[in-house]
C-alpha cells in the first residue's frame, strides 16, 4: 500500500471530525508558495474582510493553465471566500472587502476596466447545491450563450447546447427530453447540467465549491471523472472537504488554515510528505 493510500485510509473514518475549527488560533508561518510560469490566475497579498473581521490573510498563489487545484482545510478556514475572489462573487456580499492583486492572465480582476459580467463568463462557477434555473434542460444551457450572443442562429445554439451537454457527460441521458424542466433531473444529473451551463459559454476557469457534497457516491464518481476530462480544456479550482476527493482529482493541493494558505504543493506530496506541521496534522486527522 502506498504512503498516499495509507494516509487516506487512516483518515477516512475521521473525515467528518473537521466540522469545527481546530484549537490553534494563530498560524505563525507558512510554507513558501511555488511560482508558476505563465499562470492562468495570479493572486498576491490577497486579503478579504467581512466588516471588521478578516477572513483571508495575505495569500499569494499562482494557478496554472489546465491545472486542477484543490483547496482543503477545516470548515470556516476561508476556502469559499478565497474561491469567490477569483470571479468577484464576494462583490455581492454586503460589507465584504477584498484587497491585494488578482490577475486573470494579464487582466486585473478588480481593475476599473474589468467588466464583471465578462469576468464571470470567463470564470464560471459550480456551487455546492445544484442550482438549475426553473427552465427546461435546453434553456438552462442555452441561456448563457443567448445573453452573451454566442450563437448566430438557432442551429448554432442547438450545437452549443448539444456539445456542452456532451462535454458534461449528460447528453445521452437527456437528449430525448430537452424540453423537460432541469429541476426534474436527479441531483447528480442536475449538477452535470450546471456544469454544462458553466461550459456553454466557453469559460477559461471553472470554480467548484464542494460540487459533490450533495451527491451520492455514484454521482460523485461521475463528476470526478468529468473533472479529469474538463482539465484538458479548462483551469479548475475545486474546494472540497474530502481529502480523498482532493487526492483523486487534483494536480496540486492548497491547505488553508484560519484564513491563511499554509501550504500548496503537488497533491501527492501534500498527502505523503507535507511540509508544514499543520498540513500534516490535518491530513493525519489530528491537530497540534
Ligand atoms: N457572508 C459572510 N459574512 C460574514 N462572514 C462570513 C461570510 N461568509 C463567510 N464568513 C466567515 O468567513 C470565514 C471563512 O468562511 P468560508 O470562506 O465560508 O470558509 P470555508 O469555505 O473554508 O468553510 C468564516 O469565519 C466565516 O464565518
Ligand atoms: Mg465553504
Amino acid at each position: 500500500m502506498s504512503a498516499l493510500t495509507m494516509n487516506l485510509t487512516a483518515t477516512a473514518s475521521e473525515e467528518n471530525s473537521f466540522d469545527s475549527a481546530p484549537e490553534q488560533t494563530v498560524v505563525e508561518d507558512t510554507v513558501g508558495f511555488p511560482l508558476v510560469d505563465d499562470p492562468k490566475i495570479r493572486a498576491r497579498n490577497a486579503s478579504v474582510f467581512y466588516g471588521d473581521k478578516q477572513a483571508i490573510f495575505n495569500i499569494d498563489l499562482d494557478i496554472g493553465k489546465h491545472e486542477v487545484i484543490a483547496m482543503i482545510g477545516p470548515s470556516g478556514c476561508g476556502k469559499s471566500t478565497f474561491l469567490r475572489t477569483i470571479n468577484r462573487m464576494n462583490d455581492t456580499v454586503d460589507g465584504c472587502r477584498v484587497s491585494g492583486e488578482f490577475l486573470l492572465e494579464e487582466d486585473n480582476i478588480y481593475g476599473s476596466k474589468m467588466d464583471v459580467v465578462e469576468l464571470r463568463a470567463r470564470v464560471g462557477m459550480v456551487f455546492q447545491k445544484p442550482n438549475p434555473f426553473p427552465k427546461s434542460i435546453f434553456d438552462n444551457v442555452a441561456y448563457g450563450p443567448k445573453i452573451h450572443g454566442l450563437a448566430g442562429s438557432r442551429v448554432e445554439l442547438d450545437e452549443i447546447v448539444e456539445n456542452s451537454l456532451k462535454r458534461a457527460g449528460l447528453w445521452a441521458e437527456v437528449k430525448d427530453r430537452l424540453q423537460q424542466p432541469g429541476t426534474g433531473l436527479s441531483g447528480g444529473q442536475q449538477q452535470r447540467l450546471c456544469i454544462a451551463r458553466a461550459i456553454s459559454i466557453s469559460p477559461e476557469v471553472i470554480l467548484m465549491d464542494e460540487p459533490c457534497s450533495a451527491l451520492d457516491p455514484i454521482a460523485t464518481a461521475r463528476i470526478e471523472e468529468l473533472i479529469a476530462e474538463l482539465a484538458e480544456n479548462y483551469t479548475i479550482v475545486i474546494v472540497t472537504h474530502s481529502m480523498q476527493q482532493a487526492a483523486r482529482v487534483s494536480h496540486r493541493t492548497a491547505y488553508f488554515h484560519l484564513g491563511k494558505l499554509v501550504e500548496v504543493n503537488e497533491t501527492e506530496k501534500v498527502f505523503t510528505t507535507p511540509e508544514h506541521k499543520l498540513t500534516e496534522a490535518y491530513i493525519t486527522g489530528r491537530f497540534g
